[in-house]
């Protein structure tokens, strides 16, 4: 957060340098093209004006020659925009592997974050330079957009589903935080900061939390809310087991395959009858309001801890 007028936020993520090169393509060729056209028009409105002698407009035709080139030309420039901007956009849109998982649930008017080790912050977002890291969004009332202008991303918070978004910070630094979506009387203060901090330095700040972790947390309420009578291990079954789910396909009833991911639980825990898993009864009941999202992303990174991931330390991404 510099002061004094700049053009363009800094560059402080891996995709700010993408997304800027991207920017200033468009705005080469528009610039480009906007001046070509104007000194065409004015041109030619000079050349061809009516003066004595020539009061008519004569008529010509146009070569095909000229037709296929202006029609060749625009095309192939909106080519390579549509090609670049989708490159990009599928780059943001995937997580890599082994990114660091962050919840974040946006509300009337904060953002709440919560680290893995169950680190809470608000309005805050704590990161190490160089860690890529994945943010889970959800919304507990209305549409937020969590945007970071210094990283060139934003994305969407919106009640009843989940976002991700993910991001690798290139240089330590405080950054700014927005919501850049309408959300209501306080939505222009609805602001925070990223803080990217060396690695050692961001290790130190996480530790010595007493708070229980997401997976804990989560643990706890499976107890709470009586899950564990029926998804538990020992039990009789009549749901189906949790164990080493998280990331792999689900057989429906249906005969439809799905992916078990965050929205899959989300929605089983909230409208269980919405994906009935083949070979089981639709019995489990509904937890729409009686659990919030916070809970949710709980329960969920308890699930997700049943199926560890190959490499369950976070690493370095490199890109
Ligand atoms: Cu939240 Cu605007």
């Amino acid at each position: 957060m510099q002061s004094g007028f700049r053009l363009f936020p800094e560059q402080a993520s891996t995709f700010a340098p993408q997304v800027d090169y991207l920017y200033g393509f468009l705005i080469a060729v528009t610039t480009f093209f906007t001046g070509l056209i104007v000194v065409l028009v004015v041109g030619f409105a000079i050349k061809y004006r009516r003066r004595p002698g020539r009061e008519e407009a004569e008529h010509t035709e146009t070569g095909m020659g000229l037709e296929l080139l202006w029609t060749a030309i625009p095309s192939v420039l909106v080519l390579v925009m549509f090609v670049w901007g989708a490159a990009l956009f599928l780059a943001e849109s995937v997580p890599p592997k082994g990114a660091q998982d962050i919840y974040v649930v946006g509300r009337q008017w904060m953002w709440k974050v919560q680290h893995p080790n169950g680190r809470r912050e608000i309005n805050e977002l704590h990161v190490a330079a160089g860690r890529a890291v994945k943010l889970t969004l959800a919304s507990q009332d209305v549409v937020h957009s969590f945007y970071i202008p210094a990283f060139r991303i934003k994305q969407d918070a919106i009640p009843g589903q989940y976002r991700t978004m993910w991001f690798q910070p290139t240089q330590p630094g405080e950054y700014h935080l927005f919501c850049a979506e309408y959300c209501g009387t306080d939505h222009s203060r609805m602001i925070g900061r990223i803080v990217v901090m060396e690695d050692i330095d961001y290790q130190k700040w996480l530790g010595g939390v007493t708070e229980q972790t997401p997976v804990e947390e989560g643990r706890e309420l499976f107890v709470q809310l009586d899950c564990i009578s029926c998804h538990g291990t020992g039990s009789r079954q009549r749901c189906p087991p949790l164990g080493n789910l998280f990331g792999k396909q689900e057989q429906l009833e249906n005969g439809q395959t799905v992916p078990v991911d965050e929205a899959y639980v989300r929605e089983s825990i909230l409208e269980p009858k919405a994906k009935i898993v083949r070979g089981y009864e639709p019995v489990m009941p509904s937890f729409n309001g009686q659990v919030t999202e916070e809970q949710i992303l709980a329960l969920i990174a308890y699930i997700k801890s049943l199926a560890p991931e190959p490499s369950e330390q976070p690493e370095k991404v490199q890109r």
